[in-house]
């Protein structure tokens, strides 16, 4: 991809993915791209709530958030193939829930809503509502989230996953984020075919990983965990991908999942010391030994051939 910008890091990785960090405003990063040259987008703007950036001020009028956003989804819908994914990430605040909605709404001139994932941060599992093969022998409370003390509003346990696409035909490999059948006989019953693994559907669990120092370990006020750019591209298909974004690519969540998935990644910040640190981070970012996916048809063989570790299985897989 031939562009005018200099970019402030370039990186290789482990896996031969090659990383190039603009210090740029995303707006003109796009302009200075080719046409249809992105296979994936994933990417979590400012949600305009206040958060303190170093550089960036997260406090426009409304009016004014919304035109921007309307401003770059144009400048990225340029620059995405006609069958590319933008995986737009948005949270809101529990007293301003539309937030979220509204930046859907701006995005819909440019791009069309092909799916809606909910990233799950916390989930409350009670033991009376699972079946038996699922092996949960308790209630269960698993991730982490922001409390909040209020009588009005619920804590806030998820965010939203706008997946958009020119024209909503985007084919995508479901199974590559998909899980196994827990009950043997809904393979047969819904003729899931010989992999036993059926589509994740559009609720993911990903809670954050444990972090020793906040300064330290995650310097940047609003991050994503990896493992979602890393489930989003997988999504969309990592064989058909050649170059992922992300346009606000803060510590750089999705040019790790790049590094891990060997996939070339583009992104820009306009904070010097957030894109020093996703640069460096892509280029530490390992390999995984086990890629999920490879995992999960294990998982699913197990399931097939040993009943009695059946229940077992998805629960490790969740600690690994
Ligand atoms: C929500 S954070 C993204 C965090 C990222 N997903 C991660 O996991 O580390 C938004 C980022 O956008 C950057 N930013 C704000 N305005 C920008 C613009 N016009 N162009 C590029 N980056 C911008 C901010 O500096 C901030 O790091």
């Amino acid at each position: 991809m031939g562009t005018n910008v200099n970019p402030h890091k370039v990186v290789r990785t482990h896996s031969n993915a090659e990383g190039r960090f603009y210090l740029a405003d995303c707006r003109d990063l796009f302009r200075t791209l080719p046409e249809a040259s992105v296979d994936v987008m994933v990417t979590s703007p400012p949600y305009n709530m206040g958060i303190r950036y170093n550089t960036y001020e997260d406090t426009l009028d409304q009016d004014e958030y919304l035109r921007w956003t309307s401003e770059w989804v144009a400048g990225a819908a340029r620059v995405l193939k006609p069958d590319g994914s933008l995986f737009l990430n948005v949270g809101t605040r529990p007293s301003d829930p539309w937030t979220a909605l509204d930046v859907a709404q701006a995005a819909r001139p440019h791009l069309r809503l092909q799916n809606i994932i909910h990233w799950v941060k916390s989930v409350a599992i009670d033991q009376a509502s699972t079946s038996v093969a699922s092996g949960i022998t308790r209630d269960l409370a698993v991730g982490h989230y922001k409390p909040i003390n209020s009588e009005r509003y619920l804590n806030d346990c998820h965010e939203f996953i706008f997946h958009f696409t020119h024209h909503a035909t985007t084919r995508l490999d479901r199974l590559a984020v998909g899980v196994p059948y827990q009950d043997q006989s809904n393979i047969s019953r819904w003729g899931a075919g010989a992999s036993g693994i059926r589509c994740r559907g559009n609720t993911w669990f990903i809670p954050y990983e444990t972090i020793q120092r906040r300064d330290k370990d995650r310097p940047h006020p609003a991050t994503f965990p990896a493992k979602l750019p890393e489930q989003c591209i997988r999504l969309h298909g990592v064989s058909k991908v050649e170059t992922v974004m992300d346009p606000f690519t803060g510590l750089g969540s999705t040019a790790v999942a790049c590094a891990r998935l060997g996939v070339n990644f583009v992104g820009s910040d306009i904070d010097e010391f957030y894109l020093n640190e996703a640069a460096e981070r892509m280029e530490a970012a390992a390999t995984p030994l086990s890629l999920p996916g490879r995992g999960v048809a294990r998982m699913a063989k197990a399931v097939r051939t040993t009943p009695a570790t059946a229940a077992s299985a998805p629960r490790t897989a969740r600690r690994a």
